[in-house]
């Protein structure tokens, strides 16, 4: 998670300079006439042939050629990323280049299958690239617009002042729980010892907490019956309040760890997908070639 971690600062860092921007646009704009000049040549291609040119015509074959040359390319910024670089501004270029020719191939790879689908390994290369692609979009989403809400959630709140309060409120708890029966008291403790805070990756990221053991005590200790006393009846008041109170920070810090997952989870779909990738279109092209 180091990784990941040091990763997502550099990105920020990154994209706060504007790499989407670098240099006017200019990848935006090759990549734009890349696509331009493909769908004219497709087309008119196409209008002369009764159908659509398929991955084994000569445009199929040009168009083909360019994907498979951009996808190791493209796959080849996990290695640029970790070789040491002359400049900040060499690796932002790539990244800009990558983002922009990398949803060319959109527009690319599809005119190269020819519109021609089925359930075979050559469709499966093509997904792969797909869920490749949305999910390095999803990746400058979350650059883009997390960090922003990630900051504007946490309003002045620390997560290690978050993680204070939610002590804070659990010392609180036990003192108020001193006076209370068995009943009131198994509450209170189950609040303070069995709250999870953060847990597995897929529990931040769903913000799964369904189960949260402060909520079903707060739940239990609003459905127990009248307090015996009135010493009673005003710890289990209180108790009641300071668990709404946990409730609030922890939905807070749960929120801002979900955010967390996500600008590092999507990497976790770009990264494999792109070796589940690279295989199949080393499969896709070879059975062509053994077929041709
Ligand atoms: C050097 C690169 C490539 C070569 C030589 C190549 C070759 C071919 C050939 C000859 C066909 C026609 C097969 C047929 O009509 O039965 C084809 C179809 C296809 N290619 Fe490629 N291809 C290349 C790259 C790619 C890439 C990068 C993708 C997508 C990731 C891709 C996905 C497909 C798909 C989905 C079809 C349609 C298969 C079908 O007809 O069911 N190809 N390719
Ligand atoms: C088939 C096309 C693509 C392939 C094979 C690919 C592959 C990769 C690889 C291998 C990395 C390096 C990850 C690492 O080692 O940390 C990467 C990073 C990245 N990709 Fe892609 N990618 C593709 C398309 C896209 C697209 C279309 C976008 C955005 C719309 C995108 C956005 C990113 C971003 C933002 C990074 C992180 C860059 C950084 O850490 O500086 N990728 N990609």
């Amino acid at each position: 998670m180091t990784h990941a971690g040091g990763h997502t600062e550099r990105v920020k860092q990154r994209t706060h300079e504007g790499f989407l921007r670098h240099k006017h646009f200019m990848f935006a704009q090759i990549a734009t006439a890349l696509c331009v000049v493909a769908v004219g040549v497709y087309f008119f291609t196409a209008a002369s042939l009764d159908e659509p040119p398929s991955g084994g015509s000569w445009i199929g074959y040009i168009l083909g050629t360019i994907s498979a040359g951009l996808i190791v390319w493209l796959a080849c910024l996990g290695i640029r990323k970790r070789v040491i670089t002359s400049g900040h501004y060499s690796l932002k270029a790539w990244v800009s280049a990558h983002v922009y020719l990398g949803l060319s191939l959109t527009v690319l790879a599809t005119l190269h299958t020819g519109f021609q689908f089925g359930w075979n390994i050559h469709t499966l290369a093509y997904v792969l690239m797909m869920l490749v692609i949305v999910s390095g979009a999803l990746g400058i989403w979350a650059y883009a617009t997390l960090p922003q809400r990630l900051h504007g959630n946490r309003g002045e709140t620390t997560r290690k002042q978050m993680l204070e309060s939610i002590e804070s409120l659990d010392r609180q708890m036990h003192d108020v729980a001193q006076p209370l029966d068995r009943a009131g008291a198994e509450l209170a403790r189950m609040s303070i010892e069995d709250t999870e805070l953060g847990g597995g990756f897929w529990t931040r990221l769903t913000n799964g907490y369904g189960n949260c053991a402060n909520r079903r005590a707060a739940a239990r200790l609003r459905a127990l019956p009248p307090a015996s006393n009135p010493a009673q009846a005003e710890a289990l008041t209180k108790l009641e309040q300071l668990m709404q109170q946990k409730a609030e920070v922890l939905a807070l810090a749960r929120r801002q760890m979900q955010i967390t997952a996500f600008l590092e989870g999507w990497l976790f779909v770009h990264i494999p997908a792109t070796f589940a990738l690279l295989a199949a279109l080393t499969a896709h092209i070879a059975s062509v070639f053994a077929y041709w």
